[in-house]
Protein backbone atom coordinates (compact mmCIF):
# COMPACT_ATOMS: atom_id res chain seq x y z
CA UNK A 1 0.00 0.00 0.00
CA UNK A 2 1.48 3.74 -0.98
CA UNK A 3 1.72 5.91 1.55
CA UNK A 4 0.26 9.17 1.73
CA UNK A 5 1.17 11.42 4.51
CA UNK A 6 3.95 10.13 6.47
CA UNK A 7 4.50 11.93 9.56
CA UNK A 8 8.12 12.34 10.10
CA UNK A 9 8.88 10.65 14.00
CA UNK A 10 11.58 11.34 16.59
CA UNK A 11 11.46 11.42 20.23
CA UNK A 12 14.19 13.68 22.23
CA UNK A 13 16.31 12.19 23.83
CA UNK A 14 16.05 9.02 22.21
CA UNK A 15 19.51 7.77 22.75
CA UNK A 16 19.59 7.48 26.36
CA UNK A 17 19.04 6.05 30.26
CA UNK A 18 15.45 4.53 29.33
CA UNK A 19 17.56 2.04 26.84
CA UNK A 20 19.55 -1.51 28.03
CA UNK A 21 21.67 -1.00 25.36
CA UNK A 22 22.89 2.53 26.41
CA UNK A 23 23.04 1.96 29.82
CA UNK A 24 25.39 -1.27 28.98
CA UNK A 25 27.69 0.92 27.48
CA UNK A 26 27.26 3.72 30.15
CA UNK A 27 28.28 1.30 32.82
CA UNK A 28 31.60 0.82 31.26
CA UNK A 29 32.35 4.69 30.63
CA UNK A 30 31.66 6.48 33.66
CA UNK A 31 32.88 10.03 31.81
CA UNK A 32 29.77 11.14 30.42
CA UNK A 33 31.76 14.09 28.34
CA UNK A 34 34.70 11.33 27.13
CA UNK A 35 31.69 9.44 25.88
CA UNK A 36 30.16 12.18 23.97
CA UNK A 37 33.60 12.80 22.61
CA UNK A 38 34.18 9.45 21.62
CA UNK A 39 33.20 9.46 17.81
CA UNK A 40 32.84 4.92 18.26
CA UNK A 41 30.81 5.22 21.11
CA UNK A 42 28.43 8.14 20.29
CA UNK A 43 27.70 6.78 16.53
CA UNK A 44 26.72 3.87 18.36
CA UNK A 45 24.75 5.55 20.69
CA UNK A 46 22.81 7.88 17.99
CA UNK A 47 21.70 4.43 16.44
CA UNK A 48 20.76 2.75 18.94
CA UNK A 49 17.36 3.75 19.04
CA UNK A 50 16.98 3.23 14.93
CA UNK A 51 17.93 -0.02 15.56
CA UNK A 52 14.80 -0.66 17.83
CA UNK A 53 12.05 1.69 16.66
CA UNK A 54 10.70 2.87 13.32
CA UNK A 55 11.96 6.23 13.16
CA UNK A 56 12.87 9.07 10.63
CA UNK A 57 15.08 10.87 12.48
CA UNK A 58 19.29 10.02 13.82
CA UNK A 59 19.81 12.71 16.43
CA UNK A 60 23.77 12.91 17.28
CA UNK A 61 24.23 12.17 20.52
CA UNK A 62 26.43 15.00 22.69
CA UNK A 63 25.26 17.18 25.05
CA UNK A 64 24.63 21.07 25.22
CA UNK A 65 26.96 21.57 27.72
CA UNK A 66 29.98 20.67 25.27
CA UNK A 67 30.14 24.19 24.87
CA UNK A 68 30.80 25.51 28.30
CA UNK A 69 33.83 22.70 27.78
CA UNK A 70 35.06 24.27 24.67
CA UNK A 71 35.25 27.49 26.39
CA UNK A 72 37.40 26.36 29.03
CA UNK A 73 34.73 26.18 32.11
CA UNK A 74 35.43 22.99 33.85
CA UNK A 75 32.00 20.40 33.09
CA UNK A 76 31.58 17.04 34.85
CA UNK A 77 28.78 14.67 35.37
CA UNK A 78 27.87 12.98 38.66
CA UNK A 79 26.07 9.54 39.05
CA UNK A 80 22.59 10.76 39.49
CA UNK A 81 23.08 14.48 40.07
CA UNK A 82 23.41 15.80 36.64
CA UNK A 83 25.72 18.45 35.25
CA UNK A 84 28.17 20.07 37.65
CA UNK A 85 30.25 23.48 36.29
CA UNK A 86 33.01 25.40 38.31
CA UNK A 87 31.05 28.70 38.96
CA UNK A 88 32.16 32.03 36.40
CA UNK A 89 31.34 35.46 37.39
CA UNK A 90 32.66 36.96 34.06
CA UNK A 91 33.84 35.81 30.55
CA UNK A 92 37.90 36.80 32.27
CA UNK A 93 36.92 32.79 34.16
CA UNK A 94 36.89 30.97 30.84
CA UNK A 95 40.16 29.71 29.89
CA UNK A 96 39.29 31.12 25.81
CA UNK A 97 41.33 32.54 24.00
CA UNK A 98 40.22 32.36 20.36
CA UNK A 99 37.10 30.05 18.32
CA UNK A 100 39.01 27.97 16.59
CA UNK A 101 41.05 27.09 19.92
CA UNK A 102 37.88 26.46 21.84
CA UNK A 103 36.43 24.21 18.53
CA UNK A 104 39.02 22.34 18.30
CA UNK A 105 38.30 20.59 21.76
CA UNK A 106 34.86 19.38 20.74
CA UNK A 107 36.05 18.27 16.91
CA UNK A 108 35.81 14.75 17.66
CA UNK A 109 31.96 15.28 17.49
CA UNK A 110 32.42 16.48 13.87
CA UNK A 111 34.10 12.99 12.92
CA UNK A 112 30.57 11.21 15.02
CA UNK A 113 28.71 13.52 12.56
CA UNK A 114 31.20 11.77 9.68
CA UNK A 115 30.13 8.50 10.73
CA UNK A 116 26.50 9.27 11.12
CA UNK A 117 26.35 10.77 7.46
CA UNK A 118 28.02 7.68 6.18
CA UNK A 119 25.21 5.27 7.59
CA UNK A 120 22.61 7.60 7.85
CA UNK A 121 20.69 6.03 4.72
CA UNK A 122 17.48 7.54 4.22
CA UNK A 123 17.10 9.12 7.44
CA UNK A 124 17.48 12.51 8.39
CA UNK A 125 20.82 13.52 10.27
CA UNK A 126 20.22 16.08 13.36
CA UNK A 127 22.70 18.01 14.93
CA UNK A 128 22.44 20.42 17.78
CA UNK A 129 23.67 22.98 20.14
CA UNK A 130 22.03 24.90 23.48
CA UNK A 131 20.46 28.07 22.79
CA UNK A 132 23.00 30.85 24.42
CA UNK A 133 20.62 31.63 27.44
CA UNK A 134 20.32 28.39 28.35
CA UNK A 135 23.82 27.44 27.90
CA UNK A 136 25.09 30.94 30.08
CA UNK A 137 21.96 29.31 32.64
CA UNK A 138 24.05 26.04 33.22
CA UNK A 139 27.73 28.13 33.09
CA UNK A 140 26.33 30.31 35.86
CA UNK A 141 24.42 28.39 37.77
CA UNK A 142 26.92 25.87 38.19
CA UNK A 143 24.21 23.09 37.06
CA UNK A 144 20.56 22.09 37.49
CA UNK A 145 18.39 24.79 39.26
CA UNK A 146 14.98 25.15 40.96
CA UNK A 147 15.28 28.89 41.36
CA UNK A 148 16.89 30.09 38.64
CA UNK A 149 18.21 33.23 41.23
CA UNK A 150 21.68 33.39 40.49
CA UNK A 151 21.06 33.60 36.83
CA UNK A 152 18.42 36.08 36.84
CA UNK A 153 20.31 38.14 39.36
CA UNK A 154 23.56 38.22 36.89
CA UNK A 155 21.56 39.44 33.66
CA UNK A 156 19.92 42.35 35.96
CA UNK A 157 22.78 43.61 37.54
CA UNK A 158 25.53 42.70 35.14
CA UNK A 159 23.99 42.86 31.98
CA UNK A 160 27.29 43.86 29.90
CA UNK A 161 28.84 41.01 31.17
CA UNK A 162 25.75 38.98 30.25
CA UNK A 163 26.11 40.08 26.79
CA UNK A 164 29.56 39.35 26.31
CA UNK A 165 29.21 36.09 27.43
CA UNK A 166 25.86 35.63 25.25
CA UNK A 167 28.04 37.20 22.18
CA UNK A 168 30.69 34.04 22.61
CA UNK A 169 28.58 31.34 22.97
CA UNK A 170 26.51 32.54 19.93
CA UNK A 171 29.27 33.15 17.66
CA UNK A 172 30.66 29.79 18.94
CA UNK A 173 27.69 28.03 18.49
CA UNK A 174 27.30 28.92 14.62
CA UNK A 175 30.23 27.62 13.87
CA UNK A 176 30.16 24.13 15.85
CA UNK A 177 26.65 23.91 13.66
CA UNK A 178 28.23 25.30 10.39
CA UNK A 179 30.59 22.32 10.97
CA UNK A 180 28.40 19.93 11.95
CA UNK A 181 26.35 20.90 9.07
CA UNK A 182 29.74 20.39 6.54
CA UNK A 183 30.15 16.88 8.35
CA UNK A 184 26.33 15.51 7.05
CA UNK A 185 23.75 17.07 9.24
CA UNK A 186 20.72 18.00 7.16
CA UNK A 187 18.72 19.43 10.29
CA UNK A 188 19.41 21.08 13.52
CA UNK A 189 18.04 21.77 16.14
CA UNK A 190 18.22 24.91 19.25
CA UNK A 191 17.71 23.74 22.48
CA UNK A 192 16.38 26.92 24.46
CA UNK A 193 15.33 25.18 27.28
CA UNK A 194 15.33 27.87 29.69
CA UNK A 195 13.54 30.16 27.35
CA UNK A 196 10.60 30.22 29.52
CA UNK A 197 12.20 31.90 32.36
CA UNK A 198 12.08 35.25 30.35
CA UNK A 199 9.91 37.92 29.77
CA UNK A 200 9.70 41.18 27.72
CA UNK A 201 12.86 43.07 26.90
CA UNK A 202 15.09 40.26 28.40
CA UNK A 203 13.31 38.20 26.25
CA UNK A 204 13.91 40.11 23.39
CA UNK A 205 17.47 40.65 24.36
CA UNK A 206 18.67 37.03 25.54
CA UNK A 207 16.36 34.85 23.93
CA UNK A 208 14.87 36.36 19.90
CA UNK A 209 18.60 38.42 19.14
CA UNK A 210 20.90 35.50 19.96
CA UNK A 211 18.43 32.90 18.39
CA UNK A 212 17.71 35.49 15.17
CA UNK A 213 21.57 35.63 14.85
CA UNK A 214 22.26 31.79 14.92
CA UNK A 215 19.39 31.17 12.40
CA UNK A 216 20.89 33.55 9.85
CA UNK A 217 23.83 32.97 9.65
CA UNK A 218 23.09 29.89 9.47
CA UNK A 219 20.61 30.09 6.62
CA UNK A 220 23.30 31.97 5.15
CA UNK A 221 25.80 29.26 5.16
CA UNK A 222 22.94 26.26 3.93
CA UNK A 223 19.81 27.14 2.23
CA UNK A 224 18.94 23.92 2.19
CA UNK A 225 19.78 22.97 6.21
CA UNK A 226 16.30 23.14 8.02
CA UNK A 227 16.22 24.84 11.70
CA UNK A 228 14.41 23.10 14.23
CA UNK A 229 14.22 25.91 17.18
CA UNK A 230 13.05 25.29 20.87
CA UNK A 231 12.32 28.21 22.89
CA UNK A 232 10.66 25.61 25.94
CA UNK A 233 8.13 27.42 27.90
CA UNK A 234 7.52 30.19 26.06
CA UNK A 235 3.92 30.80 26.58
CA UNK A 236 2.43 33.45 25.11
CA UNK A 237 6.30 34.57 23.82
CA UNK A 238 5.81 31.43 20.77
CA UNK A 239 3.93 34.14 18.91
CA UNK A 240 6.64 37.41 19.20
CA UNK A 241 9.00 33.97 18.36
CA UNK A 242 7.34 33.27 15.51
CA UNK A 243 7.31 36.65 14.11
CA UNK A 244 10.98 37.71 15.08
CA UNK A 245 12.84 34.23 14.42
CA UNK A 246 12.81 32.72 10.89
CA UNK A 247 11.77 28.70 11.58
CA UNK A 248 11.32 26.17 9.58
CA UNK A 249 10.28 23.71 12.29
CA UNK A 250 9.18 25.31 15.99
CA UNK A 251 9.27 22.97 18.78
CA UNK A 252 6.12 23.27 21.09
CA UNK A 253 5.69 21.98 24.80
CA UNK A 254 2.43 22.16 26.18
CA UNK A 255 2.56 26.35 26.93
CA UNK A 256 2.06 27.60 23.41
CA UNK A 257 -1.09 29.93 23.16
CA UNK A 258 -3.67 28.11 20.86
CA UNK A 259 -3.84 30.72 18.22
CA UNK A 260 -0.34 30.07 17.14
CA UNK A 261 -1.14 26.79 14.91
CA UNK A 262 -2.52 29.49 12.38
CA UNK A 263 0.47 31.68 12.45
CA UNK A 264 2.74 28.81 11.88
CA UNK A 265 0.42 27.50 9.22
CA UNK A 266 0.58 31.01 7.16
CA UNK A 267 3.99 31.20 7.48
CA UNK A 268 4.63 27.67 6.41
CA UNK A 269 6.14 26.46 9.75
CA UNK A 270 6.32 22.90 10.60
CA UNK A 271 4.91 21.94 14.58
CA UNK A 272 7.38 19.43 16.10
CA UNK A 273 5.52 18.18 19.32
CA UNK A 274 4.39 17.67 21.70
CA UNK A 275 3.31 14.86 23.50
CA UNK A 276 4.05 15.40 27.56
CA UNK A 277 6.82 13.11 28.08
CA UNK A 278 4.99 12.06 31.49
CA UNK A 279 2.50 10.28 29.71
CA UNK A 280 4.93 7.65 28.70
CA UNK A 281 5.31 6.47 32.26
CA UNK A 282 1.51 5.21 32.54
CA UNK A 283 0.00 2.57 32.35
CA UNK A 284 -2.70 1.42 29.89
CA UNK A 285 -4.50 2.39 26.83
CA UNK A 286 -3.64 6.11 28.03
CA UNK A 287 -0.40 6.45 25.58
CA UNK A 288 -2.49 5.22 22.34
CA UNK A 289 -5.35 8.52 23.59
CA UNK A 290 -2.59 11.02 23.91
CA UNK A 291 -0.81 10.31 20.84
CA UNK A 292 -4.06 10.56 19.31
CA UNK A 293 -4.90 13.87 20.20
CA UNK A 294 -1.92 14.92 19.76
CA UNK A 295 -2.07 14.54 16.04
CA UNK A 296 -5.84 15.51 15.88
CA UNK A 297 -4.40 18.83 17.37
CA UNK A 298 -1.96 18.96 14.65
CA UNK A 299 -3.54 17.86 11.40
CA UNK A 300 -4.11 21.04 9.67
CA UNK A 301 -0.37 21.80 10.37
CA UNK A 302 2.88 20.20 8.68
CA UNK A 303 3.51 18.37 11.54
CA UNK A 304 6.54 16.53 12.91
CA UNK A 305 5.67 14.27 15.86
CA UNK A 306 8.09 14.28 19.38
CA UNK A 307 7.68 15.06 22.73
CA UNK A 308 7.33 18.22 24.87
CA UNK A 309 10.58 17.34 26.35
CA UNK A 310 12.68 14.62 26.05
CA UNK A 311 12.38 10.89 27.47
CA UNK A 312 12.52 10.30 31.29
CA UNK A 313 14.63 7.28 32.65
CA UNK A 314 11.98 5.40 33.70
CA UNK A 315 9.84 5.39 30.31
CA UNK A 316 8.73 1.34 28.85
CA UNK A 317 10.03 0.53 25.91
CA UNK A 318 6.79 -1.00 25.06
CA UNK A 319 5.25 2.98 25.33
CA UNK A 320 7.25 4.18 22.67
CA UNK A 321 6.42 1.10 20.19
CA UNK A 322 2.66 2.30 21.23
CA UNK A 323 3.13 5.87 20.25
CA UNK A 324 4.68 4.97 16.38
CA UNK A 325 2.40 2.18 15.79
CA UNK A 326 -0.48 5.12 16.45
CA UNK A 327 0.96 7.35 14.71
CA UNK A 328 1.83 5.06 11.57
CA UNK A 329 -2.08 3.61 11.63
CA UNK A 330 -3.24 7.32 11.58
CA UNK A 331 -1.37 8.56 8.58
CA UNK A 332 -1.88 5.56 6.50
CA UNK A 333 -5.97 5.18 7.36
CA UNK A 334 -6.01 9.23 6.73
O1 LIG B 1 18.18 13.77 22.22
C1 LIG B 1 19.12 12.95 22.16
O2 LIG B 1 18.98 11.72 22.22
C2 LIG B 1 20.52 13.50 21.91
C3 LIG B 1 21.35 13.65 23.04
C4 LIG B 1 21.13 14.78 24.04
C5 LIG B 1 21.55 14.69 25.40
N1 LIG B 1 21.34 15.90 25.98
C6 LIG B 1 22.12 13.48 26.04
C7 LIG B 1 22.19 13.39 27.51
C8 LIG B 1 20.62 16.07 23.85
C9 LIG B 1 20.00 16.70 22.60
C10 LIG B 1 20.78 16.77 25.09
C11 LIG B 1 20.38 18.18 25.27
C12 LIG B 1 20.48 18.79 26.59
N2 LIG B 1 21.41 18.57 27.57
C13 LIG B 1 19.61 19.83 27.04
C14 LIG B 1 18.50 20.44 26.23
C15 LIG B 1 17.25 19.66 26.28
C16 LIG B 1 16.64 19.62 27.64
O3 LIG B 1 16.63 18.50 28.23
O4 LIG B 1 16.16 20.64 28.12
C17 LIG B 1 20.03 20.17 28.34
C18 LIG B 1 19.40 21.22 29.22
C19 LIG B 1 21.17 19.38 28.66
C20 LIG B 1 21.99 19.43 29.90
C21 LIG B 1 21.99 18.15 30.64
N3 LIG B 1 22.61 17.01 30.18
C22 LIG B 1 21.40 17.86 31.88
C23 LIG B 1 20.61 18.85 32.71
C24 LIG B 1 21.69 16.53 32.17
C25 LIG B 1 21.35 15.76 33.46
C26 LIG B 1 19.93 15.54 33.65
C27 LIG B 1 19.36 14.57 32.68
O5 LIG B 1 18.34 14.86 32.07
O6 LIG B 1 19.93 13.50 32.56
C28 LIG B 1 22.41 15.99 31.08
C29 LIG B 1 22.91 14.61 30.91
C30 LIG B 1 22.55 13.87 29.67
N4 LIG B 1 22.53 14.37 28.42
C31 LIG B 1 22.23 12.48 29.61
C32 LIG B 1 22.00 12.17 28.26
C33 LIG B 1 21.68 10.82 27.66
C34 LIG B 1 22.19 11.52 30.78
C35 LIG B 1 23.59 11.23 31.16
C36 LIG B 1 23.78 9.86 31.78
O7 LIG B 1 23.84 8.88 31.03
O8 LIG B 1 23.90 9.80 33.00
Amino acid sequence: MKIVNRIPIWFMRQAGRYLPEYMEIRAKNSDFLKLCLDPDLASEISLQPLKRFDLDFIILFSDILVIPHALGQEVTFLKNHGPLLKSIYSKKDLDYKNLNKALDKISNIFETIKILNSKKKKKNLIGFCGGPFTVLNYMIEGGTSKTHSKIKTFIKNKKDEANDIIKIITEISIEYLKNQIENGANYVQIFESWAGLLENEEYIDFIIKPNQQISKEIREFSKPTKIIHFPRGSRKNYKIFTEEVKCDVLSLDQTYPKELLSLLREKRITVQGNLDPQELLKEGERVEEKTKEVLEKFKKNNHIFNLSHGILPKTKISNIEKVIKVVRDYETSK
